[in-house]
């Protein structure tokens, strides 16, 4: 079997448990592909943190991953991709680096007919406007609306994504972005945690808005790049996945397996210390 980098894992690295729902859609795009992943539990939330903290803990969860070996980092955080995708790339180039806002963004203007797109994510995301410039980058005329939505976070984790509560929170939330004249026609879940809730999303925001999940659009990313890189899995078996976590095994295992939609044991989740 080659040993070349091609058959080292994918490293995929999230705030937390939240971006299994971004290896989820990895794991399915490709099957071949081994993933070592990495959740900061010990640190999460990073959404309501500065920058500069966001930064730094990015930094220590990538170089756990690159120490161990891996072909390609992705950033499965929307808040981390939305502050420390340059700095990433500029530690550990040529290592390649992706981040969850630029699929999201090319995902947002395919699907925007009237170009009035709401972004919702953590107030880190949003406060930043990484998807707001990313989106205008592509289509300079969009009118981009941010929207904070940190109850989802604790909503998902509950694993409670039906029912009034969930749909209370969304409207209240979404509600005052759907203006009179229906120029509104496109959602991204901008936030890891928030794929769970994407039924309750569209059951407020209506059939005629397009909800748009970036955990999907950066998998079919990470894929166009390994095939570009020559850098795809030449095994013929499916790939291997090793969980690494900060804190917390057991709660790793019981709310992540919601996420990954596989049953998890605390005892496949190594903890590791940054
Ligand atoms: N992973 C974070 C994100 O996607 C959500 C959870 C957190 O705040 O750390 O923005």
């Amino acid at each position: 079997m080659s040993m070349g980098p091609q058959s080292l894992p994918i490293g995929v690295f999230d705030s937390g448990v939240g971006g299994l729902t971004v290896l989820r859609a990895l794991r399915e795009a490709l099957p071949r592909e081994s993933f070592l992943y990495l959740g900061d539990t010990a640190r999460l939330p990073y959404g309501t943190k500065s920058p500069q903290t966001v930064e730094r803990y990015a930094k220590q969860s990538a170089q756990v991953l690159v120490d161990r070996g891996v072909k390609l980092l992705v950033i499965a955080c929307n808040t981390v991709s939305a502050v420390a995708v340059e700095t990433l790339r500029e530690q550990f180039g040529p290592l390649p680096v992706v981040g969850v806002v630029e699929p999201g963004a090319e995902a947002a203007c395919a699907a925007t007919s009237s170009g009035h797109i709401l972004i919702t994510g953590t107030e880190g995301t949003i406060r930043g406007g990484a998807y707001e410039r990313a989106i205008r980058r592509r289509r300079p005329g969009a009118v981009v609306l941010g929207q904070p939505c940190p109850l989802f976070v604790a909503l998902a984790e509950e694993a409670w994504t039906l029912g009034d509560v969930p749909k209370l929170a969304a409207r209240r939330y979404l509600a005052p972005h759907l203006d009179a004249d229906g120029a509104l026609d496109t959602v991204v879940l901008g936030c890891t945690h928030f794929p769970v809730l994407a039924g309750v999303v569209q059951s407020v925001v209506g059939p005629e808005v397009t909800v748009v999940d970036s955990a999907m659009t950066t998998a079919g990313a990470v894929r166009s790049l390994l095939e570009q890189l020559g850098l795809a899995s030449p095994n013929p078996v499916p790939g291997q996945l090793a969980l690494l976590a900060t804190d917390d095994a057991e709660r790793f295992a019981r709310v992540g397996s919601g996420f990954l939609s596989t049953p998890l044991r605390a005892e496949d989740v190594e903890l590791v210390d940054l």
